[in-house]
């Protein structure tokens, strides 16, 4: 199964969401493959944002190689499914190039945490350092959900 996470900057999200998902798919054995982007380019070519990157080795999880991109049209044909970590993310992911079929990929990560929440994981970038620990917390639960759900059915 290939999953994308998308945020705005695929700096401090997303590449959370990334480590962790990935992380818990390779303790499960499972064939995943996760990856993310960002629907603006501000950051492209970047590294996750420091704290990002702390937070996560905090935990055991070393996201310093990934490289921010950009999400583009292209993306709805290489992907399963498709998680926006926040709600003006999903609206710039139909901009992009949702035609209904397509958007049947995609949905709102906090959902896979509480069904039919249209709730957004915060952004930390214009916080300071606190911010981020929280962020993890709400990615690592909603991480959990999702592979408890993926997996539960194939048991
Ligand atoms: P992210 O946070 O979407 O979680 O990576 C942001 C990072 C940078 C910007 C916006 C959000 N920016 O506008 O530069």
């Amino acid at each position: 199964m290939k999953i994308l996470m998308v945020c705005l900057g695929n700096i401090c999200r997303s590449p959370i969401a990334e480590g962790v998902l990935a992380q818990k798919a390779k303790e499960r054995g499972l064939d995943w493959q996760v990856d993310s982007a960002g629907t603006n380019r501000y950051h492209t070519g970047e590294a996750p944002h420091r704290f990002s990157q702390k937070v996560c080795l905090q935990h055991g999880i070393d996201i310093s190689g990934q490289c921010a991109r950009t999400f583009t049209a292209k993306d709805f044909e290489q992907y399963d499914i498709i998680y926006a970590l926040a709600m003006d993310v999903y609206r710039e992911i139909e901009k992009i190039g949702g035609t209904k079929a397509l958007m049947n990929k995609v949905k709102l990560f906090l959902s896979e945490r509480e069904e039919g929440s249209t709730a957004s994981v915060p952004d930390p970038w214009y916080g300071d350092e606190s911010g981020y620990l929280p962020v993890y917390r709400l990615i690592e639960e909603t991480c959990e959900a999702i592979v408890h759900k993926y997996t539960a059915s194939s048991l």
